[in-house]
């Protein structure tokens, strides 16, 4: 800490901490440091004592900044800031108003102060303090050297965004055309438990999540998130306009929201920019704009924010809530329900012991162990790096299926099947090390994600990993289903031409339309169960012709095709996988 025009460090600047009291008056604070270290007359004048006990007192009321991380500390640059402000002036310049909650070192008030000179009101609030001077300097040295007929009326204020009075300003701000502008922090509250920090808002809770949503990972937000809500909810009855750069999440949030919120915005623009290049940081990002005091609007504008093409329109349509409104105006007919159950693949957490190779008649583990089994309950195993092709009959690697069902006894592997034995429960550690609860009180060598469709001899498989919505044809190998690992989603069929046209009709253009129309390409696991259990089979086979379907699966007779239709549109038959 600078006092006295140098700097103190923390151990004599802690001791005067513990001992402040002893500053009020400078005969005892002298004595006790003459007493430590034999210094004469530490202190010559009480102002001197006073100085830095009003050091000491600003410190504490400030919060300590042992670690940058939990502000979410992302200082925009200079250029985009001003790319920022002048597109939002190029769309409308007669801001009166201009207020940034979590200001930092006051790049966007400067930017709209230099871009504006019909602002009355600046606002500015930022929690470190060292920012807050920061910005105070540089507006300073701005009406230093620039002539302006009129200054707004300035307020940089030291201030936790979670405790200002934001409804207050709102009041008092009610008639001026605003600007909401900035960067909140970019971290989310889990980050912020995981290094203890107090830097949260009180309610965490406030979007109102179940218990369960919270430890499940829905209550899981960003701060970013938190402030934007605040600001509309306190600003969006304001003639003017919300434009922050945020986490893309944040905005798909907002937006998915906004339907419950309804807060009164429209126009809604995400700008995508590289935050690689402006933040030197892998988080997917961008502008969010979006006028204030509006009819609500549920819909957002995707674009480029370099070069300002348009990537997508999403949010709330035909009561759905998509990626693109175009591509599921022309595939919403597939939105429906799927008649076969969507199933993701093995689980076994033990990939050190279950995951084998096959080498010169032996099979090889991920220790690099030779092992002999018999092949009984060896499988072919694919993951999702292994659904790349349009058709498969071949693996990599094999694991060992240990139960046909979750939960069955394993003691029959011993008696039945004795290398594979003597292999598991030599490696038993392996298992008993698993972490996860599933594994809790259920038999030796337990594994999840298995049932009677694990053994389907052909399966339309995809990846879950992945962003691609490509499906593929897995068939067996000599005669043995191949499994999938728990990347893998997929649906079994025992018949051949069945699982061909089940197939034909995942990779169809109108399926596909409609799963990347509601798929949100930064979503973390975009192809899941509830988005495959979407695909209404019938419907995807009405809107699909015999005569185009033969010229992909060969030998295709009309009868199969009947067949598959027949099943389709079998709405009792709920879970079929067998036929
Ligand atoms: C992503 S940075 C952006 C700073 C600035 N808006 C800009 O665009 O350059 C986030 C800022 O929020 C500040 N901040 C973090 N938590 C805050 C809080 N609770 N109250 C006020 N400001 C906070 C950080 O110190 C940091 O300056």
């Amino acid at each position: 800490m600078i006092c006295f025009e140098t700097h103190i460090g923390d151990l004599v600047f802690e001791f005067f901490k513990e001992n402040q009291k002893s500053l009020l008056d400078i005969t005892t604070s002298n004595l006790s440091i003459k007493k430590i270290s034999g210094i004469n007359n530490f202190f010559t004048s009480q102002k001197q004592a006073d100085e830095l006990l009003r050091k000491i007192k600003a410190q504490s009321t400030a919060v300590t900044e042992p670690d940058r991380r939990e502000y979410g500390d992302f200082q925009t640059n200079q250029h985009l800031t001003q790319k920022v402000v002048q597109y939002i002036f190029s769309k409308s310049n007669d801001f009166e108003f201009v207020l940034e909650p979590t200001c930092g070192k006051g790049n966007f008030l400067i930017a709209s102060i230099k871009q504006s000179k019909k602002l009355k009101k600046v606002v500015g609030v930022e929690i470190y303090q060292p920012y807050v001077w920061e910005t105070k300097f540089k507006i300073l040295e701005y009406y230093l050297v620039t002539e302006v007929d009129s200054k707004p009326e300035i307020d940089i204020i030291h201030a936790n965004a979670f405790e200002f009075l934001y409804e207050e300003l709102a009041e008092n701000t009610r008639n001026l055309k605003t600007l909401v502008i900035g960067n909140p922090p970019w971290v989310t509250n889990s980050e912020l438990g995981s290094i203890d920090s107090k830097n949260l808002p009180k309610k965490s809770n406030f979007k109102k999540h179940s218990g369960l949503e919270a430890i499940t990972g829905k209550g899981n937000f960003d701060i970013g998130e938190y402030i934007s809500l605040i600001m509309l909810k306190c600003f969006d009855k304001h003639n003017g306009v919300f434009g922050f750069l945020i986490k893309n999440t944040v905005v798909k949030n907002l937006i998915q929201d906004q339907q419950r919120n309804k807060f009164r915005i429209s126009k809604s623009e995400k700008l995508n920019i590289d935050s690689k290049k402006e933040f030197n940081v892998s988080v997917n990002a961008c502008l969010f704009l979006t006028d204030l005091n509006s009819e609500p609007d549920f819909t957002c504008k995707e674009y480029d924010f370099y070069t300002r093409k348009i990537v997508t329109t999403f949010g709330w349509y035909k009561g759905k809530f998509v990626y693109s409104v175009q591509d599921y105006d022309e595939s919403s007919v597939i939105d429906g329900k799927s008649i076969f159950i969507w199933r993701s693949g093995v689980k076994h957490d033990c990939s050190k012991v279950m995951e084998l190779e096959q080498v010169n008649g032996y099979f090889k583990n991920a220790l690099g162990e030779e092992v002999k089994l018999e092949n009984n309950l060896t499988y072919g195993l694919l993951k999702s790096s292994d659904l790349k092709e349009h058709k498969t009959s071949s693996f990599r690697k094999l694991t060992i299926i240990t139960q046909r069902k979750i939960g069955q006894e394993t003691k029959y592997i011993k008696e039945r099947f004795p290398l594979t034995y003597k292999y598991l429960d030599s490696h038993k550690e392996f298992f008993e090390k698993r972490k996860s609860s599933i594994y809790k009180n259920k038999p030796s060598f337990s594994i999840f994600g298995i049932g009677d469709y694990s053994f389907t001899l052909y399966k339309i498989a995809i990846s879950g990993l992945y962003k691609s919505t490509h499906f593929t044809l897995v068939s067996p190998n000599e005669n043995k289903p191949i499994m999938l690992d728990d990347t893998c989603y997929f649906i079994g069929f025992d018949n051949l031409k069945m699982a061909e046209i089940a197939h034909y009709l995942v990779n169809s253009d109108i399926v596909q339309k409609f799963l990347k129309s509601i798929i949100f390409p930064d979503a973390k696991r975009s192809v899941n169960k509830d988005i495959l259990m979407r695909i209404d089979f019938e419907k995807a086979f009405e809107n699909s012709d015999f005569e185009i379907a033969k010229r992909r699966i060969k030998d295709l007779e009309m009868s199969d095709w009947k067949k598959f239709g027949e099943i389709v549109k079998d709405e009792a038959t709920e879970q079929l996988q067998l036929f």
